[in-house]
């Protein structure tokens, strides 16, 4: 029996996460006793936990403290922190886990959720491709921007999730008016915004895990649609309700090189985000040390399916979270068979489709 504390269990991710090691008890000889903690009131009735447990938020001084006396009165051995916001303070704090005994396989803090122009920067100096972006300090620096780098551009906040505040903009004025009104409604001033090369390409995802530097396996998916994008201003919510797997070469070479440039050790789950240029060349706009919202829903539905718990991507984590040996022998890139679609929709269930072949997973 493992004993597990999994933070923000009720988001979408950890959900699936807790889903995935439920899974494994149904595959494989392991049972889980896991402790699953939230901050949302509504949310935290989703997951199929042993003991719920809420807790406040991230930022908030008693949320390293909560989970230390949960670790203690529940013993349990294994930590993971899943969502980002989350995963940075446990990263940050790791010295006070670490002195109770308890395990965590996590990126170092400054893995975890950077800034895009940090990412960037990182990228860049790597010669990995990426966006020509320019961090904003003044109006007058989007007049420069679309001089420099022509039209349309890409404007978005330098930090959060979500494509926060991100807006296709054709014109100086269109941007400088989405500066204005976010900075007027408080929600970001001038410097906190990036603009950019607009990206018209393929949505590409690249998600993997590593362990102690060494790439242990990964795999490429392209986000199709999106849930709820008529509704949106940039089509973009978040989380794909349709994507389909891929074997790509490149996507799978930018997506390693991407985290390398990040972290020549990278430990723990790194996800990256790309899109193709006017060329259809995948340029990286995000790497971070976070799980994808769908990663493990992914590893759940192949696993189940296949009847192969080596694609339970939440399983490998857990296995080399306790330091025990992987029974497989895994391919470090594409781990999933190509052309796989999974499809989800609130309240409609989780499909995965591959030609004729129609499986309800969820
Ligand atoms: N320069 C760009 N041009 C066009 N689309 C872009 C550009 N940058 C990002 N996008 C789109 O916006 C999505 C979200 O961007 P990105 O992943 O960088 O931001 P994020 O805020 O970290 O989002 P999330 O937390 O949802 O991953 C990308 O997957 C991509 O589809
Ligand atoms: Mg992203």
């Amino acid at each position: 029996m493992k004993r597990i504390l999994v933070t923000g269990v009720g988001g979408i991710g950890g959900v699936n996460f807790i889903r995935s090691l439920r899974l494994v008890e149904e595959q494989c000889y392991e049972k889980f006793f896991i402790v699953g903690t939230e901050y949302n009131i509504y949310y935290i009735e989703f997951p199929e936990v042993d003991v719920k447990f809420r807790t406040p938020k991230h930022s908030d001084e008693n949320f390293i403290p909560t989970l230390v006396k949960l670790i203690k009165s529940y013993s349990l051995e294994f930590l993971h922190p899943h969502p980002s916001s989350e995963a940075k303070v446990v990263s940050e704090f790791r010295g006070l886990f670490e002195d109770v005994g308890v395990k965590l396989y996590l990126p170092r803090p400054e893995d975890i959720m950077p800034s895009k122009f940090y990412m960037y920067e990182k990228l860049k100096s790597n010669n990995v491709p990426v966006p020509e972006t320019i961090h904003l300090k003044s109006m007058d620096d989007i007049d420069e921007a679309f001089e420099k780098l022509g039209s349309p551009l890409w404007i978005r906040a330098i930090s959060g999730a979500g494509g926060r505040l991100s807006l296709k903009v054709q014109s100086p004025e269109e941007a400088k008016m989405w500066v204005k009104l976010n900075s007027l409604q408080g929600r970001a001033k001038i410097e906190e915004f990036i603009i950019q090369e607009y990206l018209p390409g393929r949505d590409l995802v690249f998600d993997s895990l590593w362990f102690n530097g060494e790439l242990i396996t990964s795999y490429a998916r392209e986000r199709i649609e999106y849930p709820f994008k008529h509704i949106s201003l940039t089509g973009i919510t978040g989380t794909p309700s349709v994507a389909k797997t891929i074997h790509d070469d490149e996507v799978n070479s930018v997506g390693i090189a991407a985290v390398k440039a990040l972290n020549p050790n990278p430990h723990g789950f790194y996800s990256v985000d790309l899109r193709g240029d006017v060329n259809g060349k995948p340029k990286v706009t995000e790497v971070d040390g976070k799980w994808h919202t769908t990663a493990p829903l992914w590893g759940y539905s192949m696993a189940k399916v296949y009847g192969k718990p080596e694609y339970n991507i939440a399983y490998l984590y857990i296995k080399l979270g306790f330091n025990e040996k992987l029974n497989w022998s895994l391919e470090r890139v594409n781990l999933f068979p190509e052309e796989h679609y999974l499809i989800r929709q609130m309240d409609s269930g989780v499909i995965l489709k591959f030609n004729e072949n129609v499986w309800r997973v969820v």
